[in-house]
């Protein structure tokens, strides 16, 4: 059975649509992400899941039963804030104790259980402090193994690291998949950041004003993402867009930006299935497009380099296309200045055709 399941889930504030007609499963044991920019309905989502709002239209269920109307407390949910509220006057232990002394459990099963999760958390070593003394990631673990004490059907994180540095960020993330792991915990988590996202969940649902723009795991939404905003989020450096439109030339289909053709005629069958127009954005990633100093096919492109991004085991090339904007990934070993004329090839197998006005991705 699902842990939790949403259906058409929407949650107005006077004229803001913040959750729009959202609708999707969380598997037990899942680690499933919602992604989206500030503002895209990410914290709404999770408080009308754990009832801290209430819902205008549609239905949560968990593990089966109807909770519209069931209170916080009585939906077996914790969560983890952005801000964390410790009590900064208790010891660490009091804090990740007091969810279990609320509830009236027996003293030494709280005893073993603040050990257990300390340890799973490698805090052990601040029982006996004050939060104040205790680094930002290790105030964040305090707060993970105060929620995560009671063991909840379900977990509720929003953005539990984005207070922390970038790199005690990517060591909380390897430590909460392990985590999530160990304890075959199910978590709902909520993120801007597309990597932390790629790197964590099993799935990923990619929130953009209110709407669910797609929900699949990391992998699909990296080779087909399903709208134009879900290839521009996920991926970095972002997708390239080229607006143009698609053409007929004898037998073949040709996407023309004005600047340059590309021939796309082996995705005809697709297009005349999905295009409900001619307006087309081409996609292509960076890490998609070779260069080289000399061309090496008919379809290669000449470019101009704007700038030489070097950042170790790869360099960012920002270039300019009969004018358009491409930024491509060489290797590391390429040289080339500020100025240069280079070549550029795109995978076409890593192409995608997007409708423009519709907005969705067609191949
Ligand atoms: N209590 C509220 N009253 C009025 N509008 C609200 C309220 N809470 C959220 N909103 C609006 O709902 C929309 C979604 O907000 P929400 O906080 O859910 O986004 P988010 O994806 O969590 O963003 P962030 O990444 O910044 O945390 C926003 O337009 C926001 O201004
Ligand atoms: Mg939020």
């Amino acid at each position: 059975m699902d842990v939790v399941e949403v259906k058409n889930l929407t949650k107005k504030f006077e004229d803001v649509t913040a959750v729009n007609s959202i609708t999707f499963d969380c598997h037990e044991k899942e680690f499933l992400c919602f992604l989206g920019r500030p503002g895209a309905g990410k914290t709404t989502l999770l408080r009308t899941i754990a009832g801290l709002e209430k819902v205008d239209e549609g239905e949560v269920y968990i593990h089966g039963d109807l909770v519209n109307e069931i209170i916080p407390s009585k939906r077996d949910i914790a969560m983890v804030f952005q801000n964390l509220a410790l009590y900064t006057g208790w010891k660490v232990y009091d804090n990740i104790a007091s969810p279990l002394k609320a509830r009236k459990v027996p003293k030494n099963e709280i005893n073993k259980r603040v050990k257990d999760v300390a340890k799973l958390l490698k805090i052990e070593h601040l029982l006996d402090r004050t939060p104040v003394t205790a680094s930002g990631g290790e105030k964040q673990r305090i707060a993970i193994a105060r929620a995560l004490i009671r063991r909840p059907r379900v977990f509720l994180m929003d953005e539990p690291l984005s207070n922390l540095d970038a790199l005690l960020r990517l060591e909380m993330r390897v430590e909460l998949k392990r985590m999530a792991k160990e304890l075959d915990q199910t978590i709902i988590y909520a993120t801007p950041d597309q990597l932390e996202a790629m790197s964590m969940a099993d799935r990923i649902g990619m929130m953009h004003k209110g709407v669910m723009h797609q929900l699949a795991d990391p992998d699909t939404m990296y080779d087909h993402p399903a709208t134009k905003t879900v290839a521009g989020f996920i991926g970095s450096p972002a997708m390239n867009f080229v607006e143009g439109s698609i053409e007929e030339k004898g037998e073949k289909k040709l996407f023309n930006c004005g600047s340059f053709q590309i021939d796309v005629s082996k995705f005809q069958g697709i297009i005349e299935k999905e295009s409900k127009s001619p307006e087309t954005t081409l996609g292509i990633r960076p890490e998609d497009i070779s260069v080289s100093h000399d061309k090496t096919s008919p379809y290669s492109l000449e470019s101009l380099v704007l700038l030489v991004e070097e950042l170790g085991s790869e360099t960012i090339l920002h270039l300019r296309t009969s004018g358009v904007p491409i930024n491509a990934i060489a290797p590391p070993d390429f040289q080339t200045k500020y100025g240069s004329k280079i070549w550029i090839n795109m995978n076409m197998d890593r192409v995608h055709l997007i409708d423009t006005k519709a907005e969705k991705v067609i191949v």
